[in-house]
């Protein structure tokens, strides 16, 4: 039989490496993405794969993409959410217009797209691309940390309400990977940044110029997105997959730091954050 796999987010980075890592393993595969040069693009890499448009943010598009796949398979092997973005900010001067947008593509996106595919993810997986961030440890990126921790939450609830007992959600939790986000963030950021009042930018002036340092730092030093879709495949080849996964040494030195106790993450967290200011 077929496994068909839905993968949101497939025009870049983690979600077309995962696209063209699953077809060439035999899955069948529904790339969303929402250019049509993207669609040529991706679908040239591989016959297991068809472009389908899909802006999690937009429900009309996501019905359409239900339909559409709907005229191959009415079951999903699995489902991956992986569209994303990252914003940060200070929270004392971040418009709450941007939290919302992170949150509408991160979090309400995914939930958009699980509640219109459910009924054909009754026995699937439903993989979820979050991110070491949702150990909540980073202070201004706390738009993409509540996210990613909100992501967690409201689909480890989705599994334990769901009536089918085989729906498996997994979490994936990378550290920093080598993809556009990092770039594509930067710009975001910079136009946030800019539409600040001017005592806010100085104010912050020292935090934001590190952010984006980091983040041009982080475009060329991650790990390849081929790990992530490698362990997104051996996740969907396993009968019991866990729950959740980090990879990375990063992720993982980040989930050992969030199980101390807050006071004790807070205070080194200030600590790292006044030495790397200076
Ligand atoms: N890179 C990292 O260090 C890292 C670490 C941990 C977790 N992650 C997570 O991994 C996921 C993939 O990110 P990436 O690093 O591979 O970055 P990426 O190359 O920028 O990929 C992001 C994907 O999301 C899509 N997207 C954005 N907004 C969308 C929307 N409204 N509807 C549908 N698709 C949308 C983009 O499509 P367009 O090209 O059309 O904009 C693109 O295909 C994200 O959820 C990210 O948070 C990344």
């Amino acid at each position: 039989m077929e496994k068909y796999v839905l993968i949101t987010g497939a025009s870049s980075g983690i979600g077309k490496t995962t696209a063209i890592k699953l077809a060439q393993n035999g899955y069948k595969v529904f790339a969303g993405i929402r250019k049509q040069e993207d669609k040529i693009s991706v679908e040239s890499e591989n016959s297991n794969i068809q472009g389908i448009f899909l802006d999690v943010t937009d429900i009309e598009s996501i019905k359409s993409a239900f339909n559409e796949i709907s005229k191959f398979t009415d079951v999903l092997y699995a489902l991956i959410n992986n569209a994303g973005i990252a914003y940060a900010g200070a929270v004392e001067c971040l418009p709450v217009e941007t939290i919302q947008k992170q949150f509408d593509i991160n979090v309400f996106g995914a939930i958009r797209v699980a509640q219109q595919f459910m009924p054909m993810l009754c026995n699937s997986k439903i993989v979820n691309i979050s991110s070491m961030a949702s150990f909540g440890l980073f202070p201004f990126i706390s738009p993409y940390c509540a996210s990613k921790r909100s992501l967690d939450i409201f689909f480890n609830a989705l599994m334990l309400e769901c009536k089918s007992p085989e729906l498996k959600v997994i979490s994936i939790k990378p550290g920093v990977i080598k993809t556009k986000i990092w770039e594509k963030s930067i710009e975001a950021n910079k136009k946030v940044m800019e539409s600040l009042p001017e005592s806010s930018i100085e104010k912050y002036r020292c935090e934001f110029e590190y952010l984006v340092k980091n983040a041009e730092k982080n475009k060329d030093k991650g790990l390849d997105p081929e790990r992530v879709a490698g362990l997104i495949l051996k996740v969907l080849n396993s009968k019991n997959p866990r729950p959740s996964y980090t990879i990375g040494a990063d992720a993982k030195m980040a989930e050992l730091f969030s199980r101390l106790p807050l006071c004790i993450t807070n205070f080194f967290t200030k600590f790292i954050m006044k030495k790397r200011m200076n």
